[in-house]
């Protein structure tokens, strides 16, 4: 067993053992390679250096309660690469691929999977890119699909805490008809000037409106937005929005909990009537936000409005038991009755 402190663990990219991958060439993937070699050699005219032809995933493997080990929704996670992938228009792993290499990087690098009571997971990183190298902006049927992994801690512990947000008025994340509903790396490139204000302001997470008209909330620069307003559970409604497996796991246990569910354009004002707001996502499942602020340039001091929904730290009932639910699934202490968890064997 590697030496971790697995009470300690972040959300970083922390170097394990194996490296999971295939080529796409001449109309077939190469047989799976598992290499321990952490490089990609890769032509300087490959199109993702210039044309940032990139996507990835995410998803959580756990060490549940009885010793098994569980990948969480992993054909949710195929299903959307493969969409992101048609968008780029590169050539992207069947599900049956996409889950065996999966598995493959959690059995390979099984020493960094954490046991069962730190509230940690082995966070799968499968990550697709074309490769070919042109100068054309045309798509090529060429890409690597690797997997790589990290340890990962909770963030929060044994408890949820409430963290601040804000809404940059000078920042858009995605244009109307525009890629932000693919999970494409070049949605993230412009969020990293911002994300990094925000942090040195104290704010944890960046929340985004519509570009086409700033009436309406899109969706956080790296999780979903929902909101509770008494026995509703209510998330937008966006063609610029991540569909995200948390939310729609969190739509399906707040249905099970006998919430009612709305999917449908949120108006900014309405943060003023939510009983609780929270971004949501596989790393942390649910950020439950505090307040949110409104700035309309976030590099400068003035915030022009502030909705609050809890104290500093504290988290709402709601949040709370969503939460319980999906991680108690997730470590295997509560019934899966969905069938969300994917079982595989050590080896
Ligand atoms: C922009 C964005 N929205 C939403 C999500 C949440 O998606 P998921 O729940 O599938 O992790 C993510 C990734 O975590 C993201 O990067």
């Amino acid at each position: 067993m590697a030496e971790i402190n697995w009470d300690k663990l972040g959300f970083d990219a922390y170097r394990t053992r194996t490296v999971v991958l295939s080529h796409y060439k001449d109309g077939q993937w190469s047989p799976v390679e598992t290499t321990e070699n952490f490089s990609f050699t890769l032509d300087p005219f490959a199109q993702v250096f210039h044309y940032a032809i990139s996507c990835f995933e995410g998803l959580k493997t756990f060490r549940q309660k009885d010793g098994r080990i569980a990948i969480f929704r992993p054909d949710q996670n195929a299903a959307r690469m493969q969409r992101t992938a048609k968008f780029l228009g590169i050539p992207a792993p069947d599900k049956d691929l996409f889950i065996k290499m999966c598995t493959l990087c959690v059995q390979n690098n099984l020493e960094f999977l954490p046991p069962y009571g730190h509230q940690a997971s082995l966070y799968l990183r499968p990550m697709l890119f074309g490769v070919h190298p042109q100068m054309q902006l045309v798509p090529y049927p060429e890409a690597y699909f690797a997997v790589i992994c990290a340890p990962a801690g909770s963030y929060y512990g044994e408890h949820l805490k409430s963290f601040a947000g804000v809404i940059p008025g000078n920042y858009d994340r995605a244009a109307p008809k525009g890629s932000g509903s693919y999970k494409i790396g070049a949605n993230y490139a412009a969020t990293f000037k911002p994300y990094k204000t925000a942090h040195d302001q104290g704010y944890t997470e960046l929340l985004y409106l519509n570009s086409g008209t700033r009436e309406f909330i899109d969706e956080f620069g790296s999780s979903n937005f929902f909101a509770i307003k008494g026995n509703k559970y209510i998330t937008p409604l966006s063609d610029s929005v991540l569909p995200s497996i948390t939310n729609k796991t969190l739509q399906e246990v707040a249905v099970d909990f006998g919430m009612e569910v709305e999917k449908r354009p949120v108006r900014v004002e309405e943060l003023a009537e939510f009983d609780e707001a929270a971004a949501c996502g596989t790393a942390v499942v649910i950020t439950p936000m505090s307040h949110i602020d409104i700035k309309p340039v976030l590099e400068e001091d003035k915030v022009e409005k502030s909705y609050r929904f809890m104290p500093d730290g504290e988290v709402g009932e709601v949040c709370t038991k969503l939460y319980k639910r999906i991680t108690g699934i997730q470590f295997g202490e509560l019934e899966d009755t969905h069938g969300w968890c994917y079982h595989i064997e050590e080896k």
